[in-house]
């Protein structure tokens, strides 16, 4: 029986082992014909191409003596999103009778670039058409002069030769984004969302889930980024108000890094504002003006007082259209890029309300003057930081704080400013009786808030001997 026993057990070994052995072959038979049709796939131009260039360490000397690789791998080609794309699609200025016989001339790997740029907006013309709406194609068509640094071409965030899928999951260190943006890159990795995306993978987002990765617009212009933190995070205003009075407006009035990045500087940041057409007033693509307003009104530089701001929104006003309609408003912010991507968890961010709603609060204390540029960065003047008070010894709001005074200081001064931008000739007192109804129902509406929260700076007494 024993014997028997063992005699079936090696024969079923046997069997087993044979199984394994002809799938051995036939696998080996299949990847075979697999790799056959890949390779029939590349077509003979390509292969062609393929013969000469895919040899590594050729390079080639350009003008300025940077030398360009020559070597583009077969393997990596077929493998890659454009294996089934001939070379000759995207490099179809190459002329095959001359090519690789004589030598040709390339200023520099930059010039190389810009001129193989239009190579993928025919296929990818949804892609193309977005980029050129983006910050980087207009720092693209600004040219690269004064030593400025280069803002990226499709070919320099996909290598067109060996692009794998964007469905493969990649380490966030391969984000194209990081070899330009450094610094940035660095606060990210460490920060909730970087880590989060380390341990968990996709969910939390990377550079392009808050910034977009073809029509990249300017970081601070607009509403796109909050827009994006409240797409993913959708309670977030529900969240606030359990403890945060009016999180709309607080979320209109601050940038989220604010109060999420507890360790960084901020500054209120006075955007001149369309009141009209309901949006950030944005220089003029030639027209200089801003710059040129700013320094007749602060000719030695020094940061703008409240006189020369008065001064310089005026000078908007009665220029540009309409009367009231250039206007301030103030925004809390981050004081560097860098910060915005230290966003820390929840548990330790500001709550406090004594941080912002008390006199000689830290983030008023540091203020500055911005106009849009042409592509949507801030161009910025320094004003003088007093001038959020200071604006109060003016004669024509005074009367305007005196009754908005039980109100929390640096919310009129704010607000003030608003008025203050929005005053022109007879305007003036239209203005005035608009905001301080808005001031007056608001009152009963904070009045409420304040008591249920025992707001700080409404005790303004209490706040002076800070
Ligand atoms: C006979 C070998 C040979 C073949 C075939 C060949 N190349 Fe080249 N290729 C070269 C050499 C050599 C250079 C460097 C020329 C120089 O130094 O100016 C070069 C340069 C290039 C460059 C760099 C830019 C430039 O114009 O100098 C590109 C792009 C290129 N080849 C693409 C291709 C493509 C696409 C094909 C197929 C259509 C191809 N090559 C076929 C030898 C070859
Ligand atoms: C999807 C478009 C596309 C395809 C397909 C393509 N290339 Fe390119 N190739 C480019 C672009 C764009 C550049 C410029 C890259 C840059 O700016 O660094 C380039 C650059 C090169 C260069 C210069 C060195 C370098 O890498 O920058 C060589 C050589 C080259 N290609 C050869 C080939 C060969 C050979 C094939 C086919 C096997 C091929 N290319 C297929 C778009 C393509
Ligand atoms: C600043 C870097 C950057 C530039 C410039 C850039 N891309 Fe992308 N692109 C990315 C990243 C990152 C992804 C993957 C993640 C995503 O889609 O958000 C991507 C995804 C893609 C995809 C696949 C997903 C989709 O949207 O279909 C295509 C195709 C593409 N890019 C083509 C292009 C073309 C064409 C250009 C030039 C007009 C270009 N890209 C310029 C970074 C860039
Ligand atoms: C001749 C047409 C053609 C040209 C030109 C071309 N591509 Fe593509 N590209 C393709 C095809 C086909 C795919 C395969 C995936 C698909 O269907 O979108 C692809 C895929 C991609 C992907 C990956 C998309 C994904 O979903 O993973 C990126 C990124 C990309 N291309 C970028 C470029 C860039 C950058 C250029 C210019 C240097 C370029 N392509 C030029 C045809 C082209
Ligand atoms: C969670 C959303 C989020 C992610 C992820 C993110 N950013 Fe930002 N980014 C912001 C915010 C918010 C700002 C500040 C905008 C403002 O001023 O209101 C900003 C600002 C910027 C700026 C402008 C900096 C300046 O000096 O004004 C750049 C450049 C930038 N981010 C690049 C990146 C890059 C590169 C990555 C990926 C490594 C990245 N961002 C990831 C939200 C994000
Ligand atoms: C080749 C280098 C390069 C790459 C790659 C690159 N950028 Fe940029 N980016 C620039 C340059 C240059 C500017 C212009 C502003 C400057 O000088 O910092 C810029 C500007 C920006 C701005 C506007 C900054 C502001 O002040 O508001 C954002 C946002 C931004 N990039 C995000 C990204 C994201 C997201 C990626 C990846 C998808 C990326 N960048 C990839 C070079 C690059
Ligand atoms: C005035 C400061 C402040 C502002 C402005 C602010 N937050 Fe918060 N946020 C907090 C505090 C404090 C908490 C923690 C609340 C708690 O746990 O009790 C928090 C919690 C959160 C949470 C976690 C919610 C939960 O309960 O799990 C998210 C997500 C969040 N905030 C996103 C945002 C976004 C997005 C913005 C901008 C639109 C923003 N926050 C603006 C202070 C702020
Ligand atoms: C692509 C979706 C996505 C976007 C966009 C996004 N987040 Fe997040 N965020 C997450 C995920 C996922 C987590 C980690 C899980 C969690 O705690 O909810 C997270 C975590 C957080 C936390 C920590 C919450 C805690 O419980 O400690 C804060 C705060 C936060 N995000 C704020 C922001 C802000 C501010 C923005 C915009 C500048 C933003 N998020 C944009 C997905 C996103
Ligand atoms: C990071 C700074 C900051 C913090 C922290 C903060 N606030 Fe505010 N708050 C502001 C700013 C700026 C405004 C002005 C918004 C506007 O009207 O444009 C404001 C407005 C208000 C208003 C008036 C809203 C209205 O309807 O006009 C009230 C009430 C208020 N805050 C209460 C609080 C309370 C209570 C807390 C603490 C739980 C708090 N705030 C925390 C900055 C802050």
């Amino acid at each position: 029986m024993k014997k028997l026993s063992i005699m079936c057990d090696l024969m079923l070994r046997l069997c087993r082992k044979s199984l394994v052995v002809t799938g051995v072959i036939l696998l080996q038979f299949f990847m075979q014909g697999v790799a056959h049709a890949e390779d029939d796939d590349l077509s003979s131009e390509t292969k062609a191409c393929l013969k000469c260039h895919d040899k590594k360490g050729e390079e080639k000397t350009l003008d300025n003596h940077e030398k360009l690789s020559l070597y583009v791998s077969t393997k990596a080609f077929k493998e890659s999103m454009h294996g089934q794309t001939d070379c000759e699609d995207c490099h179809s200025d190459i002329d095959a009778i001359t090519h690789g016989k004589a030598k040709t001339s390339i200023e520099s790997k930059r010039a190389y670039t810009l001129s193989m740029g239009e190579s993928c907006r025919e296929c990818h013309k949804k892609n193309f058409a977005k980029y050129e709406d983006s910050i980087h194609a207009a720092r693209v068509k600004e040219g690269s002069k004064d030593g400025r640094k280069d803002a990226p071409l499709c070919a320099d965030c996909h290598d067109p030769h060996t692009q794998p899928s964007v469905k493969i999951h990649q380490p966030i260190s391969a984000t194209p984004c990081a070899k330009c943006h450094e610094d940035i890159f660095k606060a990210y990795s460490k920060d909730v969302h970087g880590l989060e995306r380390i341990a968990k993978g996709k969910g939390a987002p990377i550079c392009g889930d808050c910034h977009k990765t073809h029509d990249i617009k300017a970081a601070s212009f607009g509403d796109g980024i909050k827009d994006a933190c409240l797409g993913c995070h959708k309670n977030a205003v529900v969240q606030h108000k359990d403890w945060l009075p009016n999180a709309e407006r607080h979320f209109a009035a601050i940038s989220c890094p604010v109060c999420h990045a507890p360790d960084a500087k901020r500054q209120v940041n006075l955007r001149l504002y369309d009141n009209v057409g309901n949006h950030q007033i944005s220089e003029k693509i030639g027209v200089p003006q801003f710059e040129m307003r700013a320094q007749l009104a602060d000719p030695t530089n020094m940061g703008l007082d409240d006189r020369a701001l008065w001064s310089l929104l005026k000078e908007f006003n009665q220029h540009d259209g309409s009367d009231g309609k250039t206007i301030l408003r103030g925004r809390l912010e981050v004081h560097s890029g860098v910060e915005a991507h230290q966003l820390a968890e929840k548990s330790k961010a500001l709550k406090d309300c004594n941080i912002c709603h008390q006199y000689g609060a830290e983030p008023f204390q540091s203020v500055t003057l911005t106009i849009a540029g042409p592509d949507g960065r801030p161009l910025r003047h320094a004003i003088k930081k007093d001038v959020l008070n200071s604006m109060l010894t003016m004669n024509s709001v005074r009367g305007f704080y005196s009754t908005g005074g039980t109100r929390i200081k640096l919310l009129d001064t704010l607000l003030l400013l608003v008025v203050v931008g929005s005053i022109g000739g007879t305007f003036l007192h239209m203005t005035i009786k608009l905001v301080l109804r808005k001031v007056r129902e608001r009152r009963a509406a904070g009045a409420i808030v304040a008591g249920e929260h025992a707001l700080p700076g409404d005790h303004r007494s209490g706040d002076a001997s800070k």
